[in-house]
Parts: C-alpha cells; sequence; structure tokens
C-alpha cells in the first residue's frame, strides 16, 4: 500500500527556521501537548547563540530537565548566563508569575508602604495565585519587560500546550477589558457620593461574602480595592503595550507539531484559533519525524551472512518503516495545505532524550 502524499505543497515553504533569527525580536512557540515545544525552543535558542545572536530562552516549563540539558542548576525569574555555548551567548529564564506582580505592584505603587500593605494583603496573595488569567497575563508582561532588556537581541519563548497558550496569548486584551469594566470602574472610583448608588446592593453582597467566608476577608478585599487605587492606569497602559508586543512585524509565531492524525488536527484547529485572535503562523516545526534509512548501496558481504530468513525480516522491517514515513508525510502535507506556512523545519526523531547543549545543537541543525 501507498499513500498518497497531495501534491499540494502549493508555494514550497522555506526550508529552516534560520532567517527568523536575524529578522525577528520574539519568536513564539506554540502546539498540541508533548511535541517539542520546550525542547525546540531551547534547540533554536542554541542555535542562534551559537550564531552569534544574545539570545534569551523564556520557558514557562518548570521540568528539571531543561534546566538539566543547559547545565544549570536551577532557571528562575531572572535570567541566568548560560556557560559553554560557543562563541554566542544565552540566557534562560522560567516565567514565575507570583514574583512578576509582586515586582509590578512594587513598580506601580505610590510609596513603600502601599506597596507593602498590598503584598501583605491576603486577598492580593490570593488573587494572584487564583484569579483566572492573572498567571498568564503575568507571564506576558515578564515576556514585554526581556524584550525591553538591551542584553538580548532576540527571545525564544516556550509556551503551554494549545489551550492554555490561548489564554497567555489573550491575557493582555483580557486584563484590559478587566480593568475597563463597569463594574470594576465604580468599584474602583474614589468618593462616597460615587458609591453611595451602589452601596445598597453592595452592602448586601458584602454582608453575605462575609457570612461565607468571614468579616475579616471581606475587610481585607476593601482594603486590597482601596489600596490599588490609582495604580489601574499603570497596569492598562503596560497590557496595551504588551498586547502590542505580540503583534509586532519582529514576534513570530511557530507552530510545533508532530506528523501524527491526532497531532496535526489539534494543530490545525489551534492555528484556526491563532488567526482568529490575529496571529499568523511564521513556520512549522514537525518534530519526530522517522529517519530515512540507506537504502542504495547493501554490502554483500553482509547480505551474504545473513540468513535468508533474518533478510526477510529485515525487508520486511524497512517497508514497514517506508509505510510509516510516508504515512508521516501525508500528515505533514496535510499541515503545510491547511496553513500554508512560508517556513518549514523537519526534525528527525533523534536517538535519546534531549538532554544536552550538544543535543540541542544537534536538533537546531535541522531547525535553522
Ligand atoms: N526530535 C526529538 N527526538 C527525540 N526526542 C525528542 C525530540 N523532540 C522532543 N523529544 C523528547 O520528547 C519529550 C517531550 O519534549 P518537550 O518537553 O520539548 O515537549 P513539549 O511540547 O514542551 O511538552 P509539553 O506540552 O508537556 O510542555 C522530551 O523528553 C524530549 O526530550
Ligand atoms: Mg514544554
Amino acid at each position: 500500500m501507498t499513500i498518497e502524499v497531495p501534491s499540494a505543497v502549493r508555494a514550497k515553504p522555506l526550508e529552516g527556521l534560520g532567517d527568523l533569527i536575524g529578522n525577528c525580536k520574539v519568536v513564539l512557540l506554540a502546539g498540541p501537548g508533548g511535541v517539542g515545544k520546550t525542547s525546540s525552543a531551547a534547540a533554536i535558542a542554541v542555535g542562534a547563540a551559537l550564531s552569534g545572536v544574545r539570545t534569551c530562552v523564556v520557558t514557562i516549563d518548570p521540568a528539571k530537565r531543561l534546566a538539566d540539558a543547559l547545565g544549570i542548576e536551577h532557571i528562575g525569574n531572572d535570567p541566568v548566563e548560560i556557560e559553554a555555548v560557543g562563541a554566542g551567548k544565552l540566557w534562560a529564564v522560567m516565567l514565575d508569575a507570583d514574583a512578576t506582580f509582586d515586582e509590578l505592584v512594587v513598580r506601580y505603587a505610590k510609596s513603600e508602604e502601599q506597596a507593602g500593605r498590598i503584598l501583605s494583603n491576603r486577598v492580593y496573595q490570593n488573587l494572584t495565585r487564583n484569579l483566572s488569567g492573572v498567571q498568564e497575563y503575568m507571564a506576558m508582561e515578564k515576556l514585554f519587560e526581556l524584550h525591553n532588556d538591551p542584553r538580548f537581541e532576540l527571545l525564544v519563548v516556550d509556551t503551554p500546550p494549545s489551550a492554555n497558550a490561548l489564554d497567555f496569548l489573550d491575557a493582555p486584551r483580557r486584563l484590559i477589558s478587566f480593568l475597563d469594566n463597569r463594574v470594576f470602574r465604580l468599584i474602583m472610583r474614589p468618593g462616597p457620593a460615587l458609591l453611595r448608588p451602589v452601596s445598597f446592593a453592595a452592602r448586601a453582597v458584602l454582608k453575605t461574602i462575609s457570612r461565607v467566608v468571614g468579616a475579616e476577608v471581606v475587610d481585607e478585599a476593601v482594603a486590597f480595592f482601596q489600596d490599588f487605587e490609582g495604580m489601574e492606569d499603570g497596569f492598562r497602559e503596560r497590557a496595551q503595550s504588551v498586547q502590542a508586543l505580540l503583534h509586532e512585524d519582529a514576534t513570530a509565531f511557530v507552530m510545533v507539531s508532530a506528523p501524527r492524525g491526532d497531532t496535526v488536527s489539534e494543530a490545525l484547529s489551534f492555528g484556526e484559533k491563532l488567526s482568529g485572535f490575529g496571529f499568523g503562523i511564521a513556520g512549522i516545526i514537525s518534530n519526530r519525524h522517522t529517519p530515512a534509512f540507506a537504502t542504495g548501496s547493501r554490502s554483500t558481504s553482509l547480505e551474504q551472512a545473513l540468513e535468508a530468513r533474518d533478510r526477510d525480516a529485515l525487508e520486511n522491517n524497512l517497508a514497514r518503516m517506508e509505510l510509516l514515513r510516508s504515512a508521516e508525510d501525508a500528515e505533514l502535507s496535510r499541515l503545510l495545505t491547511e496553513l500554508e506556512p512560508p517556513r518549514l523545519a523537519r526534525v528527525p526523531l533523534l536517538e535519546g532524550d534531549i538532554a544536552s547543549i550538544e543535543d540541542l545543537a544537534q536538533m537546531a541543525r535541522s531547525l535553522l
């Protein structure tokens, strides 16, 4: 059986993502779970650093494995410089949303006391950890800060699997609309006169809430909102800049996928959602392709040494591998036909885990 590869690799994409390295300031990798986003981000960063670009790889993946591969003990919220990446320079940072929010509060607070009160407020602490979207927004916020850091010419950003990545990318817009929300503005607006129209309803709500969570918590919530007053403009402007960064020409989205039916389907629906958010796809990484085996010249001595039975088994295996490869090619074609990416990098299945700078450099050769 042969699987037909559609002729539709219409406008043939450029091979490799190499030109993004010189032309972009931010390369974001997104895609389904487990396809190799974190490894690809680290590999692109290693490749860029080796070619002399001052690069920072930004990961959200707390996996120790990447830190190990990069040869460092721990990746934290502050970029650490990685030793021994040729002559280039490479940093790594792992986004820590809580630390980033705290830094923002300190930046926008009018006084140290105001910052101190907010940081020690339990409602604030709870909000930063549990309110949907806050963690995602903070990751984007940190990205903006790194983008403005003159040490780095290129940021290569790893994102969480598809669904969560959309939360990340949409977080600035959602924060802006939250800050512009009528109810939020009413709570934040100072002066008892303005609060009066809602005070009756507010009192009823607060009473109910106090019964459930305790009056103490409500007091802390009110204190938090009072303390936060005047800071929302800073947050809004910042969120607008973060959102603008995602849409800049020098920001590129790269979709990571694997040449398997279910993964390609997920990548396609993710691609659709990305374009719904106004993000184009600058390239595709198709990871873990079955490597090709040389079939041309055979060693006659080896052939003679093999029993006929073994030879049949080997040829059978080879035929199966070729079938697998053409099935993978067909899946890749589906992705290329639907998304028409301008660039494509095919990465073979490498032997063993990606566990060192050398492994990452090897992967980078297929990527760039
Ligand atoms: N081309 C490859 N060859 C061999 N192993 C690979 C290849 N690419 C990735 N891997 C391995 O696959 C595993 C998953 O890779 P990785 O953590 O980069 O995926 P991910 O997309 O970031 O996953 P998640 O969605 O969970 O964050 C790792 O163990 C990695 O070493
Ligand atoms: Mg990952």
